[in-house]
């Protein structure tokens, strides 16, 4: 059967470089796409062909691209290399445009991921010209059956001029069905509670409204997601998910936690794999995700029924993962709900169902403020994502980190943090490969001392005590004591000779 089942829709079919002849410099374009996921992957490559050409002319054409998330080579890494992008937000992965963004040539706004729907709403990011969205097919009501992500989709159709539709063929049609398109968002102070009490209730409809008036072009293609391999988990990540799920369990015997625990929200990597895969060979079952993004771990859990349900923006899975879905999909469709990530991410969500957060991080401070994005303070890697939605507003909050990075030249432990992305008001548990630091309920000082001794690497723990028993004696505050001059030297001493230790 065609994709493209809607008759004024199917005449509207065109190559992706008629549907980015569409697109002007200046404009500002909604994409789809989030964790390399469901990005439109053909009229990105022929905008940039036509910036490229434009560079050449001496024109200058650049524009201002917004997305769910990261996306892949072929939209950010494309559009980058043709020095295409003026503004990028709200999170991105990219090696080139990181590059790019890092030596001051593209503006970029690192937002929580939660947040940009209604930033959008609010006219923050003034009009949007043009969507351009991956679907898995037009249905005949022209409405859009979504991808492997649906990420901000929802807003960028309902708010852009004009919409580009990637119709992709190699995105499996059995994926209808398996989203929830929540319609009952507003604007304060309209806004009514949104009635979502477990964290697989189904509360909207399987597919995005497009009005068909809006939408110019069509363009059909057959390419797969990123899809990168995942690594075999390693023997750091393995001692840091066994220090978390072994806190889970004292939890669960202090009657603070259930045996299903609570809804779980996990970062992606290396490490949040680890701790998928230690929660299944601890014996636990029936635990359900209210998170980002599904990855393969995800899936095993779910197969074993050690997870019973996972909600979801998106899907990141590796090649072997894709497979492993496609065999099942009858069985995954009825387990995994895929909404937007306003409603995946939202505050007043996580706040209800309890979630645990766990995420990875950059470095802490001795006082528990985190860093998730920059390299001391200035390089960002990739962005707050949307760990600051559910670090904030979750049951608890946990950031995960082996205590050291680039072969033990830098502390992921330091006096100060560089960058604060999560407040020490945030942020419930840090644990690294060395252990594990509890510091709810634990004043500054305290909690100081919980971190040095429990997470930082035996290397760096002198000197951190150290620090912290100088500036107990020396700082003129001594609610949580600095020694001011000094609180950044470890960044300094890294930028100067490439380690941190004197
Ligand atoms: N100082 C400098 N560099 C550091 C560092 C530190 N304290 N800690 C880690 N790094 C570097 C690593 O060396 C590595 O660099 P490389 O790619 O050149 O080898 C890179 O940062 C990634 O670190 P890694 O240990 O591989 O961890 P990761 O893949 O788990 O990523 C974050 C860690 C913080 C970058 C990642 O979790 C992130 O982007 N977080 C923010 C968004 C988020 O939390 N999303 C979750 C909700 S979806």
């Amino acid at each position: 059967m065609s994709r493209i089942r809607h008759p004024e829709l199917a005449a509207k079919v065109m190559t992706a470089e008629q549907a980015a002849a569409l697109i002007e410099p200046g404009m500002t374009v909604g994409m789809s796409g989030f964790t390399g996921a469901g990005y439109p992957k053909a009229v990105p490559q022929a905008l940039a062909a036509r910036m490229t050409a434009a560079h050449a002319r001496g024109e200058t054409f650049r524009v201002r691209v917004l997305t769910g998330a990261s996306t892949a080579p072929e939209l950010d890494g494309a559009l980058a290399r043709a020095d295409g992008l003026d503004l990028r937000l709200p999170y991105q992965s990219d090696p080139e445009l990181r590059a790019r963004v890092n030596r001051g040539e593209i503006d970029y706004l690192d937002i929580h991921l939660s947040h940009v729907a209604q930033y959008a709403w609010f006219g923050l990011f003034g009009k949007i010209d043009v969507a351009v969205i991956e679907a898995t097919a037009i249905r005949e009501d022209g409405r859009l059956v979504p991808s492997s992500s649906v990420g901000n989709n929802k807003t960028w159709l309902d708010l852009a001029d004009k919409v580009i539709v990637e119709v992709n063929r190699w995105q499996p049609e059995a994926l209808d069905g398996m989203h929830d398109v929540y319609y009952g968002t507003a604007l304060p102070p309209h806004r009514k509670p949104i009635p979502l009490v477990n964290p697989d209730d189904r509360i909207g409809e399987p597919y995005l409204r497009c009005d068909p008036s809006k939408i110019v072009a069509v363009v059909e293609t057959d390419a797969p997601d990123r899809n990168s391999a995942f690594a075999p988990i390693d023997e750091t990540s393995k001692r840091i998910a066994g220090h978390l799920i072994e806190f889970f369990r004292h939890e669960i015997a202090r009657g603070r936690l259930g045996p299903q625990l609570l809804p779980l929200q996990s970062g992606v990597g290396n490490i949040a794999n680890a701790v998928l895969a230690g929660l299944r060979e601890g014996g636990f079952r029936g635990l359900t995700a209210f998170t980002e993004v599904i990855q393969d771990g995800m899936l095993d859990l779910l197969a074993d029924g050690v997870l019973k349900s996972a909600s979801a923006t998106s899907f990141s899975l590796s090649p072997a993962g894709i497979e492993r879905f496609l065999a099942d999909i009858a069985f995954f469709r009825e387990r995994i709900v895929l909404r937007t990530q306003e409603i995946s991410n939202h505050p007043e969500l996580v706040r209800r169902l309890g979630c645990i957060a766990m995420n990875g991080m950059v470095e802490a401070d001795i006082y528990g403020n985190v860093n998730s994005t920059h390299v001391a303070g200035t390089s960002v890697i990739n962005g707050i994502g949307g760990s600051g939605d559910f670090a904030r507003n979750g049951f608890m909050s946990c950031f995960l980190t082996p205590s050291t990075a680039k072969n033990g030249a830098i502390s992921c432990l330091v006096p100060m943090a560089s960058h604060v992305d999560h407040t020490e008001h945030d942020v419930s548990v840090l644990v690294t490969e060395q252990g594990l630091a509890d510091l709810r309920g634990l004043s500054p000082r305290q909690r100081a001392r919980t971190i040095i001794a429990n997470c930082a690497h035996p290397t760096y723990r002198p000197l951190l005590e150290d620090y912290v028993e100088r500036a107990s004696r020396d700082s003129r505050g001594k609610h949580t004591p600095h020694l001011l001059g000094e609180a950044l030297a470890w960044h300094q001493r890294f930028l100067d000779t490439g380690d941190m230790r004197p």
